[in-house]
């Protein structure tokens, strides 16, 4: 006995399905035209099941290429974020984690030591929100700066700043890292300038807000840079041991150095 041939579709059918780029509909359409007759389908069913695909393919296609213009260095989600070892506090937590303040065009600053889950936290609200349907795009301050002095050389820093604000999120990590010299420090402000009160920023830095002078080397661009910054901010101070630190020491049993 052979098998049934598997079901085709007409030509034209196929080829219409292909040229409007209906692909989940033109891959499921033979195997659910058959099901369709079998189980007496009415026409309405048979074709909510088909969009229905088609839409929810469409949906994870788009999901995945947000994830990747989003840029994440590493995937962290909120779920692998330790709460118990976390000093933000629980209802802070579910407030970011609810992700209103994106719609709101509020901004997420985290600052604390190394290893207190500052870049943690920042990425996970940002996978969050990238499968919420946002679009999120993660730079270090560094990258960031560099992209906007990279339009300095052709005058168009003003449509770069656009671009990158096309993101509903934008994350800026590990500022202060390095320093920046004036016109790094100019940039870096006509970006906060220009996404206040439009779009959200998620902001890691080690150093409290009264040190920002250390690397923004004009005293009134770090004041109005804050100032823009801080307005709608949830302000979050990672505290504690390096997480690090504490899962290298449970791996050497309580020792971190050669004895
Ligand atoms: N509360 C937490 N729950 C689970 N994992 C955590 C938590 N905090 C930190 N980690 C993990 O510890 C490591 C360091 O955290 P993270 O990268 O967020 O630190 P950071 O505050 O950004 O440090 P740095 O200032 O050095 O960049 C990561 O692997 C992160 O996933
Ligand atoms: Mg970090």
């Amino acid at each position: 006995m052979t098998a049934a041939a598997a079901p085709t579709l007409a030509a034209d059918l196929d080829g219409g399905l292909r040229r409007l780029k209906l692909g989940a509909m033109r891959r499921l359409a033979p195997e659910l035209m058959v099901t369709a007759k079998t189980q007496r389908w009415s026409p309405e069913e048979f074709l909510r099941t088909l969009l229905d695909a088609e839409i929810t393919s469409r949906d994870a296609s788009n999901a995945r290429a947000r994830m990747k213009a989003a840029a994440f260095p590493v995937i962290k989600t909120i779920e692998e974020f330790d709460q118990a070892v976390s000093s933000i506090p629980k209802a802070t937590f579910d407030y970011l984690a609810s992700l209103e303040w994106i719609a709101a065009k509020e901004n997420y600053c985290a600052v604390g030591p190394a290893g207190t889950g500052k870049s943690h936290s920042l990425v996970a609200f940002g996978v969050a929100a990238v499968e919420a349907g946002h679009k999120v795009r993660y730079f270090t301050a560094a990258d960031l700066v560099e992209t906007l002095y990279r339009g300095l050389a052709d005058n168009s820093v003003g449509r770069v700043i656009e671009t990158i604000l096309r993101a509903d999120l934008i994350i800026v990590d590990e500022v202060g890292f390095a320093p920046l010299d004036d016109t790094g420090a100019q940039l870096l402000f006509r970006f906060v300038a220009a996404a206040y009160e439009q779009r959200a920023l998620a902001i890691g830095s080690h150093w409290p807000f009264d040190q920002w002078g250390r690397f923004l080397p004009e005293h009134t661009t770090a004041v109005s840079l804050l100032d823009r910054l801080l307005h709608h901010s949830i302000v979050v101070i990672t505290e504690g041991e390096s997480f690090r630190m504490r899962q290298a020491r449970n791996r050497t049993g309580g020792r971190l150095t050669k004895n």
